[in-house]
């Protein structure tokens, strides 16, 4: 059946390679949230491959609701493609965050640390993995609260789907070998992300390579050493423990941020 959001689109928030995400107003109460509440409303494209990240956000987003994870309030689908309503998180993406201030304080990364990490561990207790860690998938806001957004490449722990691969920068290298998805992948992703946000740059590749490097495979023949600055120990110790390989030697989530 089709249905329209029970919204009204209000000014976009961002978009990814799925979707455009709107900050909306409620025209009729959605779970707890009274008429005329803000919301965010994503608006995936018509066509089959933002339609499968759909099916695969609306089915996760419902499944599992946790601290750290972004909270699903509805799902459906009109003429114009599928949509989702969730909470809407204000701030910027990690991504812009980095953009804009380059590194990022070290007591606020381990929070971001923490709260991702405790977003990752509510999904891997329902056996589904993220699948797609990266800066433009995280928020945060004023207060430094941070959450884990677009549960587009999510899936069964085990799942395997070539089109529903992530971000080759943030990749485990056993997923770009074409292994399914697993908790341990999504720390290695975390790991990444959390090292980039105190140095800067990405640990593996250095800045004024990564925007030509598009496969985290290149990107792990650079060695430790071409990074440009040096990392406090504390961060180089949760990127090691969070990328090794195999990935049976990486550390649980709960064990990102020492
Ligand atoms: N709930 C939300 N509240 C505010 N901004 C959001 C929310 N969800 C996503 N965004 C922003 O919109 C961008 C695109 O959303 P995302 O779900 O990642 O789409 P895609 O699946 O196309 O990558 C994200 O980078 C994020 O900054
Ligand atoms: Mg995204």
């Amino acid at each position: 059946m089709l249905t329209p959001p029970p919204v009204t689109l209000q000014e976009e928030l961002g978009r990814g390679s799925t979707a455009v995400v709107w900050r909306a107003a409620l025209t009729e109460p959605v779970a707890e949230l009274p008429l005329g509440a803000e919301v965010a409303c994503k608006r995936f494209h018509d066509d089959p491959e933002a339609r499968a990240c759909y099916a695969r956000e609306a089915q996760v987003g419902e499944a599992v609701v946790a601290e750290g994870l972004i909270r699903q309030y509805a799902a459906g689908e009109d003429d114009e493609g599928p949509w989702v309503l969730m909470e809407l998180i204000p701030g910027r993406n990690l991504a812009e965050v980095l953009a804009e201030e380059r590194a990022l304080a070290e007591p606020l990364v381990r929070s971001i640390g923490r709260q991702l990490s405790g977003a990752l561990a509510a999904l891997h207790a329902a056996h589904i993995s993220h699948g797609d860690l990266k800066p433009e998938n995280a928020r945060l806001d004023q207060s430094g609260r941070s959450v884990l957004v677009d549960l587009g490449f999510a899936g069964a722990e085990g799942a395997w789907d070539e089109a529903a691969r992530g971000t080759p920068l943030y990749l485990a290298p056993e997923l770009t070998r074409g292994e399914p998805l697993s908790p341990a992948a999504d720390v290695f992703s975390l790991g990444v992300v959390l090292y980039e946000l105190v140095t800067g740059s990405h640990p593996f590749i250095t800045t004024p390579l990564r925007s030509s490097a598009r496969s985290s495979r290149a990107a792990r023949r650079l060695p430790q050493s071409a990074c440009l600055q040096s990392p406090p120990f504390w961060i180089s110790s949760s990127r090691a423990r969070c990328t090794e390989t195999p990935a049976s030697a990486r550390t649980r989530e709960s064990s990102v941020i020492a």
